[in-house]
């Protein structure tokens, strides 16, 4: 196995590794049974790496004398759901899961929320690892231990807090992501790049080819410093009183262009046009450097990534949904803007700056 990463992350009292590296894979079950031994392991996943990567964890971890089975919803965010929750919850009482199963969740972000969650609530809470196999699960989901399921409501409206014992991510799972779902990633990975370490984002544009090929050693750092800097943020303010807003770069305008999508655009490439519509924000207002929204522009644009709106959404149409954006301040949508690439501005211990529709309509129309 090539050199592993381990990036400690800071949760609650305690603390937990996200373990990246090429291969990891075979030591799954050694790290599972040491991170979080359990009688009996309980396997959450999706329908679509149900057959692949979920077979392949419990094949090694019976192989290993573990005792380990299946619980598959089917894929897609449509299904992040509490039916899918009772549904799996139901299925493991059945199976006769008692307090000492632990869960191993595999698969993308959705069942990271989902399968999280279950491990959360079942009989009061069950300790859990993460196996992601999508690219924003590896560099974001993983990362502050979040777990939910979305309502008619919205996305993530019912969820808790509830830190896995490990994440282990090998990035060789990534050769068989389709392409759109390894650029919604890489969206995220120049989020993290232009909110707090504008070398990341300079290697990122250097290694675009190498990155969109998903070569498994580049793909290795590329995670492992995302992962860092996004840990970094979270384990100085776990519950987003103040500095974790920055990691919200992009994202306003980002879920606004994603609802006014209906879904269609993946949520990596509604954030990569809100990022570059926030940084053009933040020239406009004197506080992002001039230059700022081009150079996020052509990185995103060298990653095959959209970034201004498709002509059948209008700015007034995504404007309308920032007004719903859970994380506005007494109904007014919020926006994190950069000092520079690689420094948000903190906007006086605020992380967020309230911006007249008009400049936001402005900046959209292009
Ligand atoms: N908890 C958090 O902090 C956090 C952070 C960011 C996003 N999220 C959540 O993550 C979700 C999105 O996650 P996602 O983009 O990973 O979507 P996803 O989990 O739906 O995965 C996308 C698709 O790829 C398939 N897939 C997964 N791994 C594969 C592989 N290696 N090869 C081939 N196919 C594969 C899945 O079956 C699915 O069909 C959203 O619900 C979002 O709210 C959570
Ligand atoms: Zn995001």
């Amino acid at each position: 196995m090539k050199a592993l990463h381990r990036i400690p992350v800071a949760a609650g009292a305690g603390r937990y590794e996200v373990v990246v590296g090429p291969g990891v894979w075979d030591a799954l079950p050694a790290i599972i049974a040491q991170s979080c031994p359990a009688h009996r392991y309980a396997v959450i996943t999706d329908s679509g790496v149900a057959p692949t990567y979920a077979a392949r964890l419990v094949h090694a971890l019976r192989a290993a004398a573990q005792q380990a089975e299946v619980f598959a919803f089917p894929a897609g965010e449509a299904f992040k759901t509490r039916e899918q929750w009772a549904s799996v919850t139901d299925a493991m009482l059945l199976a006769g899961h008692g307090r000492d199963t632990a869960v191993v969740v595999v698969g993308g972000g959705v069942p990271g929320d989902l399968g999280g969650f279950v491990a959360a609530t079942y009989m009061r809470g069950l300790p859990w690892v993460q196996v992601p196999t999508t690219l924003l699960a590896m560099l974001d989901a993983s990362v502050g231990g979040k777990t939910a399921v979305d309502t008619a409501s919205g996305k993530n409206l019912v969820g808790v807090f509830h830190p896995p014992r490990a994440v282990i991510a090998d990035p060789e799972t990534l050769r068989t992501l389709p392409r759109e779902h390894l650029r919604a990633g890489l969206a995220e990975a120049v989020k993290h790049g232009a909110m707090a370490d504008g070398e990341h984002f300079a290697w990122i544009g250097r290694f675009a080819d190498r990155l969109l090929s998903a070569d498994a050693e580049t793909m290795t750092k590329l995670v492992a410093r995302s992962v860092e800097i996004k840990a970094e943020v979270v384990s100085r303010d776990e519950r987003e009183a103040g500095p974790r807003k920055a990691l919200n770069f992009g994202h306003t305008i980002g879920h606004a262009v994603e609802a006014a999508s209906g879904f269609r655009l993946l949520h990596g490439e509604a954030v990569a046009i809100g990022m570059v519509a926030e940084a053009r924000l933040g020239e406009r207002l004197g506080v992002s450097a001039p230059g700022t929204a081009e150079r996020l522009r052509g990185l995103l644009a060298s990653l095959e990534l959209p970034t201004s709106l498709p002509p059948e959404i209008t700015p007034a149409e995504v404007i309308g949904w920032t007004r719903t954006d859970k994380k506005s301040r007494e109904g007014r949508a919020e926006y994190v803007l950069l000092a520079r690439i690689g420094i948000v501005d903190a906007a006086g211990g605020r992380w967020g700056h309230a911006v007249p529709d008009a400049l936001v309509h402005q900046v959209l129309a292009g």
